[in-house]
């Protein structure tokens, strides 16, 4: 643990310039801190390069877009920044967070300021090893998603996955599997794959999930190995029966499940696809770090 009297490591980039993390500041006014009025989105780098940089840039936009913000930099600058980023974070395997709040306003009011002046944060820090995790397998638990109706938008307004998260934590598990309508939508903070006869299934992109950069990238590369698999619903009478579950995000990259609910998952060690898809991701990962992939 670092003693709380150190200051944190590093700088962030917050309107308009990098400054020590200690130094950084927001008013109080801003709307990301009274109503988490804002976005964001974590890119993971792989040996000083984005993965899938792109994308990211387009979800952003698109959550931008769904909380009617006007994206306050040009795409060039925001690459020109993450690269700048990746420099602070000193190279190697990170993860760049970015957030993109509606700004301090006059004073608090639930409508929009006539006219916002967004918050821009910029915040790398190293891409925790997942490698552990990946090997035990992870322990999950189901809960009731109780999350409001537009989780494919990226919102800083998390409190519901937070919630769930801890209630997962407490109950010994690594992440929890979040229930709408007897359907599976996805993690806390990941998106959900469950393999039942030979073939992988992941729920189809909609409002109840957030649309994964991870997930997308994972069906690519089983769509390219000929690996089967199919995006439908996902009923959480479902998973008990699984052969195998994973789960995906950019921070966790895809991790095998290997208990849920109290119960090992297939024989209670990571299933013979989930090592081909992670054979496949971890090959991806490093065509990223050779510069042959992005
Ligand atoms: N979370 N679903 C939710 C609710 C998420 O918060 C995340 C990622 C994902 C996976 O998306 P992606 O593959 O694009 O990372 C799915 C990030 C990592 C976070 O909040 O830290």
């Amino acid at each position: 643990m670092v003693p709380v009297t150190e200051p944190p490591p590093g700088r962030c980039w917050l309107d308009g310039r990098w400054l020590p993390l200690a130094q950084a500041r927001v008013s109080v006014l801003d709307r990301g801190f009274l109503f988490g009025d804002g976005v964001y989105e974590v890119i993971p780098v792989y040996g000083g390069r984005p993965l899938r940089l792109e994308q990211h840039l387009d979800r952003l936009e698109a959550s931008l877009g769904h909380i009617r913000l006007a994206n306050p930099l040009p795409r060039a600058r925001w690459r020109e920044l993450l690269a700048e980023a990746v420099h602070e974070g000193g190279g190697g395997d990170l993860a760049l967070y970015l957030q993109v709040t509606r700004g301090p306003a006059p004073r608090r009011d639930h409508a929009f300021p006539a006219e916002p002046r967004p918050t821009v944060l910029v915040l790398p820090s190293p891409l925790a090893d997942a490698g552990a995790l990946r090997a035990r397998g992870a322990v999950v638990v189901t809960l009731p998603d109780i999350r409001w109706r537009w989780c494919h938008v990226k919102a800083i307004t998390l409190l519901a996955n937070v919630l769930a998260r801890q209630q997962a934590a407490e109950l010994g598990a690594d992440e929890a599997l979040l229930v709408r309508d007897g359907l599976v939508s996805e993690g806390s903070a990941s998106n959900v794959f469950v393999v039942a006869d030979g073939v992988v299934r992941t729920p189809p992109k909609g409002e109840h999930m957030l649309p994964g950069i991870t997930r997308d990238l994972v069906l690519e590369l089983l769509r390219e190995a000929g690996l089967p698999c199919r995006e439908e619903p996902l009923p959480a009478a479902r998973l008990a029966g699984a052969e195998e579950i994973w789960i995906s995000s950019s921070t966790r990259e895809l991790l095998p499940v290997v208990r849920l609910d109290g119960r090992p998952v297939g024989d209670g060690r990571p299933g013979p696809l989930f090592a081909r898809a992670w054979a496949l991701y971890d090959a991806y990962r490093e065509a990223v770090r050779r510069g042959e992939a992005g």
